[in-house]
């Protein structure tokens, strides 16, 4: 890795552990005002302190971040399609240019592999590795569910090692059995996990442990944080999952000192 995406790179990744606690607060690029991020900046701002990064898209981080703020930023640079209509067809709507001026520590679009633009998402990846790669920026390739494509460990691990040979610098995908032929499948590349739709806070924090101990690099979470009852607190306990390998038990005290 050339000195300047290395060093990007390490702005990510927390020195000691060695894996990432991204907050994922990018949703509203295809969702509209999010629950729980109507007012952005008001929900990121008491979570940012717990948080190694911040993927976001730039009119978001523009409108509602300021920039005094020094937590590296995931920029999110695709989307071009709504809830409203197929979710796949994606372009690339911010130049490496934006991402610099910016101050991206790395850039990131989804890859909807089995979908109908299936090869304009790989395509939109392999431009942006390749800008990244000019400018010392690393990728991060979002895999999502491709159409009636299920969330099982051969499917997501075809969709991560595609994005693996693209050239993604790190991979996020979502928890499942098998985890680790998806980790394995990535080979040096850093996968970390999506925390998907919102769930009760005992199952979140069960999958970020699963995902730990099954190799993931970390987590790039967003609703099982932010529309939990205690954001704060979820914040600490996937951090303390994340960088201390706390237990279940343990990160659910950190949650809710009260919790059972
Ligand atoms: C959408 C994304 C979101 O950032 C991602 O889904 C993470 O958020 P959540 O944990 O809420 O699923 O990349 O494509």
């Amino acid at each position: 890795m050339e000195w300047g995406m290395k060093n990007r790179f390490s702005r990510i990744m927390n020195a000691q552990s060695g894996n990432c606690v991204m907050l994922a607060v990018d949703h509203g690029y295809f969702q509209g005002p999010t629950t729980g991020l109507e007012n952005l900046g008001k929900t990121v701002e008491p979570l940012l302190p717990y948080a190694d990064a911040l993927m976001i898209t730039r009119g978001a981080l523009r409108n509602w971040i300021p920039a005094e703020m020094n937590k590296p930023i995931v920029l999110r640079v695709s989307g071009g399609q709504s809830i409203l209509k197929e979710l796949s067809n994606e372009i690339i709507t911010t130049s490496i240019e934006d991402a610099i001026r910016i101050n991206a520590s790395a850039i990131t679009c989804s890859v909807f592999v089995g979908s109908e633009n299936e090869k304009e998402t790989i395509g939109n990846l392999a431009r942006i590795v390749n800008e990244g790669e000019t400018y010392g920026i690393p990728v991060l390739a979002v895999t999502a569910v491709g159409k009636e494509m299920v969330r099982d460990a051969r499917y997501l691990g075809l969709a991560c090692r595609i994005c693996v040979e693209m050239g993604a610098h790190m991979v996020k995908t979502y928890y499942c059995q098998d985890f680790p032929k998806i980790v394995k499948a990535c080979g040096n590349i850093p996968v970390v996990i999506a925390g998907g739709k919102k769930i009760e806070e005992k199952a979140a924090l069960e999958m970020a442990y699963n995902a730990i101990q099954d190799g993931a690099a970390g987590v790039d979470m967003g609703r099982n944080v932010f529309q939990s009852d205690n954001p704060v607190g979820m914040m600490k306990a996937v951090q303390a999952i994340v960088h201390e390998k706390a237990t279940v038990a343990k990160a659910l005290k950190i949650y809710k000192p009260s919790a059972k």
